[in-house]
């Protein structure tokens, strides 16, 4: 028996970073010593004191029951004073916070939960995979809007046609963004994305997973603090990069009521949510002292510097991002001519360096490749010097 996929499936290409992880065996197999700055996938340890709690948790035997589907009531409690600590954004813990198995998870469900077959998406590009993956499993049709660095990889919402913006039920964004490194300076664009949100009536769905990774002072907003956005926007957060707890599969969304009940009733037919023991130790990380935060934060800033300054030394210039854990460069004119797949498959299976082409974030991402910052600065540096050998040959 072979049973073929569905249309849905076979419209997708495999996953980036299984394609990824296939090229770094063949080049392990070929005897290379593999630097892996491709999957955005935390290097550092969780916190002490969170693995402390989940290890106590775990010894009590009710958290080895189905959870509530929709959380632990003392997680989402605890979910909405840090929002309002952080944020300044009072949320109610029953209805305007919703417990994820990660927000990749979240992000593809909420799709799932409120598209019918062929309505739109209005998703930027270059995207985190799900952002595009996801409208198409849940049978929607997505509409590309290109993020490119001389808009400071914002969309431009005013090229979006009409007709598609009235299509289209939901609106994807990502800020701070993955994989372009971008951030939200002032209000302007949230505000703009707010009035295009109620013109057109659709919800937007705001990922924030890089919202506490952030470098130089820079601070990340929530677009649920403009006056109004409850009513348009659902918004995603994560404890993997913040918490480096990539492993543990737990985010939240928060925000607009009536999506995110649409959005637990999909879940309650689908899973039980997280482990409760995930979500005691959680509640240990939004409740305790926020120095990991910080160690994070130094930690991938001064691996960013480190790994700009290399990868200048090696003759390619990739501006510094200002959060997330990403570089972003535009790959230069000499080694892009094949496409940056080519480059990167090149460059893995002959110096052993595992970064991302830019096209598999999407088509508006070709010509660029990015950097995961999950290596100490010591192998990025050796990453960089392998890079300019191979650049060399160009
Ligand atoms: C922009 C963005 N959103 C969401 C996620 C997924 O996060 P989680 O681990 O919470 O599912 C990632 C992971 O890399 C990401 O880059």
């Amino acid at each position: 028996m072979n049973p073929a996929p569905s249309k849905k499936l076979s419209g997708l290409p495999p996953y980036l970073f299984v394609k990824l992880a296939a090229l770094r065996r063949q080049a392990e197999a070929a005897g290379l010593s593999v630097i892996d700055l491709g999957q955005g996938s935390p290097d550092l340890p969780s916190p002490r004191h969170v693995v402390e709690a989940l290890r106590s948790s775990a010894l009590e035997p009710w958290t080895h029951r189905y959870p509530p589907s929709s959380g632990l009531p003392d997680l989402r409690r605890t979910v909405a004073a840090w929002y309002g600590r952080r944020f300044g954004v009072k949320l109610d813990a029953d209805k305007e916070v919703v417990p994820l198995i990660g927000s990749k998870e979240g992000i593809a469900h909420l799709l799932m939960a409120l598209l019918d077959p062929g309505q739109g998406v209005l998703v930027p590009n270059p995207c985190y995979p799900v952002h595009y993956n996801g409208p198409i499993l849940a049978g929607g049709k997505v509409h590309l809007m290109p993020l490119k660095e001389e808009n400071k990889f914002l969309p431009d919402l005013s090229r979006v046609p009409a007709a598609k913006a009235r299509a289209s039920k939901v609106l994807i964004l990502n800020y701070p963004n993955n994989p372009t490194g971008a951030v939200i300076e002032g209000t302007d664009f949230l505000k703009e994305a707010l009035a295009f949100s109620k013109c057109y009536g659709c919800l937007i769905a705001y990922d924030n997973a890089y919202s506490e990774l952030t470098f130089d002072g820079y601070e990340a907003p929530s677009i649920l603090q403009l006056p109004g956005a409850k009513a348009r926007a659902v918004e995603f957060h994560s404890f993997s990069k913040t918490y480096s707890m990539a492993g543990w599969r737990i985010g939240f969304a928060v925000g607009n009521a009536a999506a995110l009940a649409q959005l637990s009733k999909f879940k309650g037919f689908l899973d039980y949510g997280i482990p409760a023991f995930v979500q005691k130790a959680a509640i240990a990380a939004l409740d305790g002292p926020q120095d990991c935060v910080a160690e994070s934060r130094r930690i991938y800033q001064s691996r960013r510097d480190a790994l700009v300054r290399a990868l200048a030394e090696a003759g390619w210039d990739v501006p510094p991002c200002r959060a997330g854990m990403y570089l972003w460069g535009k790959i230069p004119a000499k080694a892009a001519k094949k496409g940056s797949l080519a480059f990167v498959t090149r460059l893995i299976l002959e110096y052993g360096v595992v970064i991302s082409p830019g096209v598999g974030f999407g088509p508006f991402g070709e010509g660029y490749a990015r950097f995961s910052l999950i290596a100490p600065e010591d192998k990025l540096r050796e990453a960089a010097r392998r890079i300019g050998r191979f650049l060399a040959k160009f």
